[in-house]
């Protein structure tokens, strides 16, 4: 039996996967990071840890001659959709270079399951959600370009190397081991790292925004059913995101749970699609996928686990690559 790897796995969808697979399975869980947006306190200690960055394909092509691994869960990227079109650079080096690396050694040696955690930033904001699998890909933004690209390289990794893959495009999970320190993405840990540093959660536009929320833990057996069921080969598969809200009540949920007495502040609108959520049937019948967490409970957990987190540093560019354009909220 070869072993699992798992890439973004200081971060929340790999942390868990790993805690999950340890738990409940025989297989060995093999994990790169390289700890620019994860922390090494979520990493389980049964996984083989290597640090690096996958941009480095020697050091890739190191792991895969030593370890014998035949499932890829491919979660590293950074996933701020809104800033990325200020740190295009950074977001294709980080998203798309390090993901055609991957796909290089998994064919080179004869990975028989990649799994890619795509995002519905695909899907853009042509069309009127629900968004389904079916829809052609039409994303707005340079973070949802490199999913799609990295869509296309899989696809063409199958056709010619024979390659079996499967794309999942999962719907803002959230939970524990998720990063609240980043200013630029993770709207519900954005919130709590204001709420636990005594400012009030802030909100871009008017908060009508809507958006379904899935707890993490929610995402396991469907992560894990998308690597063991062969019907999933070649397919695209939309996870979570089962009840939408308005960013607004989203964000009512969380000060309700947190019991104090505070009130959002409305920043300036940015560019991003206003309605989006997706059909979650393909997921139920072919992933087992079951909503068992709803948003209160599962922001009552995190809000539990948040405070008791370190008083880390925020995470803030230090230059960004463009400024023109760029929000006076995100400006130095
Ligand atoms: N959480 C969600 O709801 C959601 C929604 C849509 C898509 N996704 C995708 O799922 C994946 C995992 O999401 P997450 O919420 O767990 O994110 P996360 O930020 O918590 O985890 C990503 C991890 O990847 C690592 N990483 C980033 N770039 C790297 C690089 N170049 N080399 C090595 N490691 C690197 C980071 O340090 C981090 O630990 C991402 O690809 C994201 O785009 C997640």
């Amino acid at each position: 039996m070869g072993k699992i790897l798992i890439t973004g796995v200081a971060g929340l969808l790999g942390s868990r996967l790993a805690d999950w697979i340890i738990d409940n399975t025989n297989y060995d869980v093999v994990g790169i990071d390289d700890l620019s947006g994860g922390y090494s306190e979520n990493i389980n200690k049964k996984v083989k840890f290597y640090k690096f960055n996958l941009k480095d394909l020697d050091a890739l092509e190191g792991v895969f001659k030593k370890e014998n691994i035949s499932i890829v869960y491919h979660f590293a990227a950074y996933a701020a959709e809104g800033l990325s079109p200020f740190i295009r650079k950074y977001n294709y080096e980080n998203n798309l270079i390090t993901s055609s690396n991957l796909i290089t050694c998994s064919i080179e040696y004869s990975v028989e399951r990649f799994i890619f955690a795509s995002s519905m930033a695909v899907y853009g904001d042509k069309y009127k959600p629900p968004f389904n699998e079916n829809l052609k890909q039409a994303p707005t933004d340079p973070y949802g370009v490199a999913k799609y690209a990295v869509e296309m390289d899989l696809e063409i990794a199958f056709k010619q190397h024979g390659l079996n893959y499967t794309i999942i495009r999962p719907h803002n999970f959230y939970g524990i081991n998720q990063n609240i320190w980043d200013k630029y993405r993770n709207v519900l840990g954005i919130w709590m790292y204001q709420i636990l540093n005594g400012t009030n959660p802030t909100i871009f536009g008017d908060g009508l925004q809507v958006r379904a929320f899935s707890y993490v833990d929610d995402a396991m057996i469907p992560l894990w059913n998308a690597s063991q069921n062969s019907k999933c080969i070649g397919e695209i598969i939309n996870l979570g995101g089962i009840k939408e809200y308005t960013i607004k009540e989203a964000c009512d949920i969380l000060v309700n749970v947190t019991g104090l007495n505070i009130k959002p502040v409305y920043l300036e609108q940015r560019h991003e699609t206003k309605y989006a959520w997706s059909t979650w049937e393909k997921s139920v019948e072919m992933l087992d996928f079951k909503h068992k967490v709803d948003l209160d409970e599962g922001l009552t957990k995190m809000w539990k686990w948040a405070k008791n987190q370190p008083n880390r540093d925020r995470f803030i560019w230090p230059k960004y690559e463009l400024s023109k354009g760029l929000y006076d909220y995100w400006k130095n």
